[in-house]
């Protein structure tokens, strides 16, 4: 009987840790996060070019993969952004429709970084 004892205090710890157990409190959010408030681009544009362009469009991968379109530096995007390539390839359909062979951006991710660009693209 005395052996219960524990056994019932550590099992009703052990679902207390569940209270915590909010998706929020596990997986706190990564800048890649839906954020449409914050529209930097070091906080949030150029993290969704790594997760989702930097593959094919990095100074390395570019020559091989982006079509010498190259999304790695913050110079190389505004050129993009300036000559409209950026917004026009992500806004569907496009006649270059990016992310390449990969489903479209997340609708709050495009929002980010039209934000970004309307606020004339700073380097933030
Ligand atoms: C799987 C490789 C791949 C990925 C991932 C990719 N691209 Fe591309 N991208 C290309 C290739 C290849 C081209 C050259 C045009 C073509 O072949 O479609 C290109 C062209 C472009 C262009 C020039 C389009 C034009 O009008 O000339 C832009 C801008 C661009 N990509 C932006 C992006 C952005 C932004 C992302 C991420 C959201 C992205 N790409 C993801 C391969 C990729």
């Amino acid at each position: 009987m005395k052996i219960i004892i524990p056994i019932v205090a550590i099992f009703i710890f052990a679902m207390s840790g569940c209270y915590y157990d909010s998706q929020e409190f596990l997986y706190p959010k990564l800048s890649t996060s839906c954020d449409t408030t914050n529209f930097t681009y070091s906080g949030a544009v150029k993290p969704i070019l790594e997760n989702s362009c930097l593959s094919c469009h990095s100074n390395s991968t570019a020559v091989a993969y982006g079509g010498n379109i190259r999304l790695e530096n913050y110079s190389d995007v505004k050129l993009r952004v300036d000559d409209g390539k950026l917004l026009s390839s992500i806004i569907w359909p496009s006649s270059y429709p990016m992310p390449k062979g990969s489903s479209q951006l997340e609708s709050c991710k495009i929002t980010t970084i039209q934000k970004w660009i309307n606020a004339s693209a700073p380097n933030n």
